[in-house]
């Protein structure tokens, strides 16, 4: 049977029975912040049963032939985002999510939720305009409370992408982290440093597929830059460090990167050098700790950000700061939906996502399956991370190949056709890809006050 046809079966059975009568009967673990009582409202009303675990299916969910659509439906919808978790997560104390909500702006702006063919079928299902009202300004106002950097125009200051601005570092701690970052100590065999991976001049990363450890020994993720990292939601592609300066303690213990067995083995090495330890003391007075190490590391690593790329001049108000094909390759950005993960400042880095939300990326013939693979699974082990990944932030992207977490992508016109393909689930053709290939490219900041150094990636 067709889907629609499934569907105008469910649709009929429900109206005859059951007509008026609100989707579903059970009720999810509810959101309750009283904030954002009508989103609520709204939500569980229209939106959850699709898009919330443990919420019961409608009565008619169980007619065969119909199970099978809707069971589908469900774990799409849950699939493309948890609205119960979300909401959850926000009355926590937390905002609700950057990227869910700019997920929750495109689906409204583009008349796409609920599905057209479920709102056919399901009377009284559609939004009003009321309701979209409402959730538009509440994106509006999450938005401006707790992301906006406020240095774009009145006018952009709604838009998902948010100039990127610097943050406030203590500049000792920074010029102790510089030195640390670069320093090949902090390596077993004192061959490789932080920078031996994470290049200035290379945006940030070692643009290799996998990066090289001391011994010549590879893992099976590619590096991401440390550019803007200080931004991301966690570090990591699956998230296992909650923040930089935790992040900074992986690396030099870790076997096939610096290889160090213990920190005391990394601190007797630095200890030899009576200058560094004296300049070290002077900014952290109780001394060499893997503490106060990774300490100045990170601060050092909150400088790494690159404002002032075109794009950001443009949200900043210099309407020529974009050529007319950026401008157009930006409107394209958004309605492909690449701005609902690749969202805020960094332009990613606020969430996790399924590599293979609309397509089946991992099974491809070409590809050679790593461990890497399962993504944030391999830190949480909950099956649902399976193969989600957090989304790489894509300033300065024309300098951070090759792409993707196995590192497989050497252009940017592949990156935005595998994109389409597996995370949109829109094909889209070559001439919007170039369109946003030329965008993706006025994403290039400077770094301090510089326009970044080395050859960016062809198209
Ligand atoms: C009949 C089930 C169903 C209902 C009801 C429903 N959705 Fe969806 N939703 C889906 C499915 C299936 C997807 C997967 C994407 C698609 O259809 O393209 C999805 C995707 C989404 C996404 C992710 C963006 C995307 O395009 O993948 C958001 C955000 C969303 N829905 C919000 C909502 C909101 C808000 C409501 C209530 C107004 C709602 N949905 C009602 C099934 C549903
Ligand atoms: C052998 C190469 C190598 C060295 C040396 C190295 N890194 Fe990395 N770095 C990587 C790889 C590969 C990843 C991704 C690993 C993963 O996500 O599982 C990474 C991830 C990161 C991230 C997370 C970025 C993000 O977007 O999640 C930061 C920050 C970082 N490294 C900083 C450092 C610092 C600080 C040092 C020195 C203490 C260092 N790296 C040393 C290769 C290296
Ligand atoms: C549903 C979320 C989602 C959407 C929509 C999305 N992306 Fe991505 N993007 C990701 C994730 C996750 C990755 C990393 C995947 C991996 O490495 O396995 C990624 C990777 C990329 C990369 C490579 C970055 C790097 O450093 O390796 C580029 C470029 C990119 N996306 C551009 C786009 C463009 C352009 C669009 C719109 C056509 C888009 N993305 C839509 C989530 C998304």
């Amino acid at each position: 049977m067709k889907r629609n046809a499934r569907y105008l079966l469910a649709g009929s059975v429900l109206l005859l029975t059951f007509l008026g009568v609100s989707l579903s009967s059970g009720v999810a673990k509810e959101p309750n912040t009283t904030k954002t009582k009508a989103i609520n409202d709204i939500m569980v009303g229209k939106c959850m049963s699709c898009h919330s675990q443990g919420y019961d299916l409608p009565f008619y969910a169980a007619i065969p032939g119909i199970k099978e659509v809707i069971e589908k439906d469900y774990r799409d919808g849950l699939r493309a985002m948890d609205i119960s978790t979300e909401f959850q997560t926000e009355t926590a104390n937390q905002p609700f999510n950057e990227a869910a909500l700019a997920k929750m702006e495109w689906v409204i702006l583009n008349d796409t939720m609920p599905p057209a063919k479920f709102a056919m079928v399901h009377w009284g299902s559609k939004l009003t305009v009321q309701e979209r009202d409402d959730i538009l300004k509440w994106v509006k106002d999450t938005r401006a409370e707790h992301y906006a950097t406020g240095a774009a125009t009145k006018e952009l200051a709604n838009e998902p992408l948010q100039p990127i601005v610097a943050m406030d570092v203590d500049e000792q701690k920074v010029a102790i982290g510089k030195i640390l970052f670069d320093d090949k100590r902090l390596s077993a065999d004192s061959t490789l440093a932080c920078s031996g991976c994470h290049a200035m001049e290379k945006g940030g990363t070692d643009q290799q597929q996998f990066s090289e450890g001391i011994k010549e020994q590879f893992g099976d993720v590619n590096a991401p830059t440390v550019f803007n990292s200080a931004y991301n939601v966690e570090q990591f592609w699956d998230g296992r460090s909650a923040d930089l300066q935790e992040q900074a303690g992986g690396p030099p213990l870790n076997p096939i990167e610096m290889g160090s067995k213990t920190w005391d083995e990394i601190i007797e090495r630095l200890t030899a050098d009576e200058d560094l330890t004296t300049a070290f003391t002077e900014v952290y007075p109780s001394g060499w700790s893997a503490e106060n190490i990774t300490n100045a590391i990170a601060e050092f690593e909150k400088t790494l950000i690159t404002p002032n790329s075109p794009f950001d001049k443009w949200l900043m108000g210099d309407e020529s700061a974009l050529t007319k094909n950026q401008l157009e390759g930006y409107r394209l950005f958004k309605l492909y939906r690449c701005s609902s993960c690749h969202v805020g400042q960094s332009v990613g880095g606020q969430s996790y996502e399924y590599m293979d939300l609309k397509a089946d990326y991992f099974t491809l013939e070409e590809k050679t399956p790593l461990n890497s693979d399962k993504g944030r699974m391999n830190f949480t082990k909950d099956p649902n991370d399976m193969h989600k990944f957090k989304v790489p932030n894509l300033r300065n992207i024309e300098h951070t190949y090759p792409y993707m977490h196995d590192g497989t992508v050497t252009s940017l016109d592949e990156s935005v056709r595998i994109m389409g393909d597996y995370l949109t689930g829109i094909a889209v053709p070559k001439k919007a890809r170039d369109l946003i290939v030329e965008f993706l490219r006025s994403l290039s900041g400077e770094l301090n006050g510089k326009p970044l150094e080395g050859t960016p990636a062809p198209n």
